[in-house]
Parts: C-alpha cells; sequence; structure tokens
C-alpha cells in the first residue's frame, strides 16, 4: 500500500483519460477529431501552459450530464484510492462547462453524487474547490459565484486557474471578497508561469490560504522567507511542470530547494490523465530524480494533511497513519 497522502492540487476535468472520453463521446453523440485514444494521447505534447490548456477545454465537450461528471469523479477517485490518497480537493471549472450550455447545477451534484459515496467506496474525505477561469472578465466570475449561491453547501472554497499571465490576481479582488463573505475557503494558481509578485498578490488581495504552484517564489527572497514564516502551503505538482515546461526536467525541479527554505510543500498531480500519472507516481518520479529518502517522503505526505481543509480529529487521525507508515511493509 503507498504512503497515505492527500492530494490537493488536482482539476476533475484533468483526470479525464482518453478511454473515458471516447465512451462519454459515444453516450453522448459527440465526435472528437482523434480516430482513436492512441492518436489522442498522441496529442498530449505540449509547449507550455496554453498549448495544454487548449486541449484540455476542447475535449471538455463530452461532459454533458450529470452521470457524466459523476462517472468522471468516481473514476479519479478509484484511482487515487490505489495512489494512497485517503483526502482529496478537487478543482473544477463550472466556466468552461456553463459556456458549452451545461449547467452549473448539473457540474456541482453530478460531482457531488460521488463525493457523497467517497468515503464508503474509496475511503478518501472529499472536499469540492470552485475555480475562476482568470482568463475570463471578472464580471464572468462574479455570475458564476452568484450561479453558484444556492450550492455552496456542497462547496468548500475557491480557486483561480487557467492562463495565468497578463491575468494577475487582484482582477479577482471583487470574487474573492464575496467567497469569503461566505466562509469558504480560498486558495489561487500563482507563480506557475506568472512571476512571484502574482504569488504576493494572491496572499495580500485574495487573502488566499494555499498557493497553488508557486514555483517562481525562488525568484524573490523576501516572499520565500514569508511564506516559511507563515506556513503558507504549496501544492507542487511535479510532473505539471516538466510537461509544461515550467522547469527543462525533473532534476531541476525546486521541491528539494524548497523544502530546505523551511517552506511548507506539498506533492500533486494537477491534470494526471494529461500529464503521465497520478499523484504516488508524482512521489516515486521526484524520489527518483531527487533522491528523496523515505523520511523525505514522509514529511511530503504529512505536509498534504497539514495543508488540508480538515476537520481537526480526522487530521490527527491521518497525521497518525502516516508517522505509523512503514516504507519495507
Ligand atoms: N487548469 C488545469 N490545469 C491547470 C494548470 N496547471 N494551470 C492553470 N490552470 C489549469
Ligand atoms: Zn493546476
Amino acid at each position: 500500500m503507498p504512503l497515505p497522502k492527500a492530494e490537493l492540487h488536482l482539476h476533475i476535468e484533468g483526470t479525464l483519460e482518453p478511454e473515458l472520453a471516447f465512451a462519454l463521446a459515444a453516450r453522448n453523440g459527440v465526435t472528437l477529431p482523434y480516430a482513436d485514444t492512441g492518436e489522442l494521447r498522441r496529442a498530449y505534447s505540449f509547449s507550455d501552459l496554453q498549448s495544454f490548456l487548449d486541449l484540455y477545454y476542447a475535449l471538455m465537450a463530452v461532459l454533458r450530464t450529470e452521470d457524466d461528471f459523476a462517472d468522471l469523479a468516481d473514476a479519479y477517485l478509484t484511482r487515487a484510492a490505489a495512489q494512497g490518497v485517503r483526502h482529496a480537493e478537487i478543482f473544477f471549472d463550472p466556466q468552461a462547462h456553463t459556456a458549452r450550455g451545461v449547467e452549473i447545477a448539473t457540474v456541482i451534484e453530478g460531482l457531488s453524487r460521488a463525493l457523497e459515496r467517497s468515503e464508503e467506496r474509496h475511503g478518501i474525505s472529499t472536499r469540492l474547490i470552485m475555480c475562476f477561469l482568470r482568463d475570463e472578465s471578472a464580471e464572468s466570475a462574479l455570475v458564476t459565484f452568484e450561479a453558484a449561491r444556492p450550492h455552496l453547501h456542497r462547496i468548500a472554497g475557491v480557486g483561480l486557474d487557467s492562463a495565468e499571465v497578463g491575468n494577475p490576481p487582484a482582477k479577482f479582488r471583487e470574487v474573492y471578497q464575496l467567497a469569503a463573505a461566505a466562509g469558504l475557503h480560498r486558495v489561487a494558481h500563482a507563480g506557475e508561469e506568472g512571476p512571484a509578485a502574482y504569488v504576493r498578490e494572491a496572499l495580500d488581495v485574495l487573502g488566499v490560504e494555499r498557493i497553488d504552484h508557486g514555483l517562481r517564489s525562488l525568484e524573490d527572497a523576501e516572499l520565500v522567507e514569508r511564506l516559511a514564516h507563515e506556513q503558507i502551503p504549496l501544492t507542487l505538482c511535479p510532473l505539471s511542470n516538466v510537461r509544461l515546461r515550467c522547469i527543462d526536467a525533473l532534476t531541476d525541479h525546486p521541491l528539494r530547494r524548497m523544502l530546505d527554505a523551511g517552506l511548507l510543500v506539498t506533492v500533486n498531480s494537477d491534470d494526471p490523465a494529461y500529464f503521465g500519472g497520478y499523484v504516488e507516481d508524482n512521489f516515486t518520479a521526484v524520489r527518483d530524480a531527487l533522491g528523496l529518502d523515505d523520511e523525505t517522503l514522509r514529511l511530503l505526505a504529512a505536509n498534504s494533511f497539514r495543508a488540508a481543509f480538515l476537520d481537526e480529529p480526522r487530521r490527527q487521525q491521518l497525521l497518525a497513519e502516516v508517522a505509523a507508515y512503514d516504507f519495507a511493509g
């Protein structure tokens, strides 16, 4: 059994495997511009974030009904359980669906159906985090938030994703204020392709509790000191960083330097269907590339539960599972 861990940076739409994409396409009468799963997989070669996002949004055309969203989430949870995931905080992109004429209620109710039975079926507790697309307008984010209001009991927090450069966090000040007033947690992608200044802005203007990626924080020594002092969690996604060419090779990944700087870093999978691995695959890949020992892996797993939006009894229970984990067993 793999090391118990929480997954905190996972886009549910990024778990759409080619086989499920074709099955849903057939179920919904959607024609994909690829002959088969092999041809689709060969398209998974990206030069940057935008080249990935183009395919990621295009493939969502197969997601239409509550059943589709429930099946997508259940397929992810099945894979995650086999990778040692005991708690998952799952992002979704409502605007990518409402823009295609799929109601936000369909998305949230479908995902929630799979999430509600996850503890019983997979032993995984879950949270749902609604992301705003930062390359859409601030008004569109506000309209999305209001459309989600009747469903907020199903949503633990808000996030910010999609094309980063040129779309600074401050653009979304108002909708994050509404989210805070509604008692929701707040996170944001920052410092993936964008500058360290976006990490600062996400903290100062949006009041986020975690930074998704935060890779480029290292370019600002003062920021690193602050992240370490305040123990702001960073949700790193190593295989994603290589596939989207944020770094050249996994051996260049700054994860170890970040740990040495006292940062609270976690390892996650981002869009595992596209980037060559789920969360345990990310753990194994960084272990091999950076020569991490067992106790460092245990620290990364413990960090994932420290950084999670969990109630204290479950956090302590899961931290105890990590402490007791036998790598030889
Ligand atoms: N949406 C899905 N994956 C993403 C990523 N890695 N960065 C920004 N937006 C995303
Ligand atoms: Zn992401």
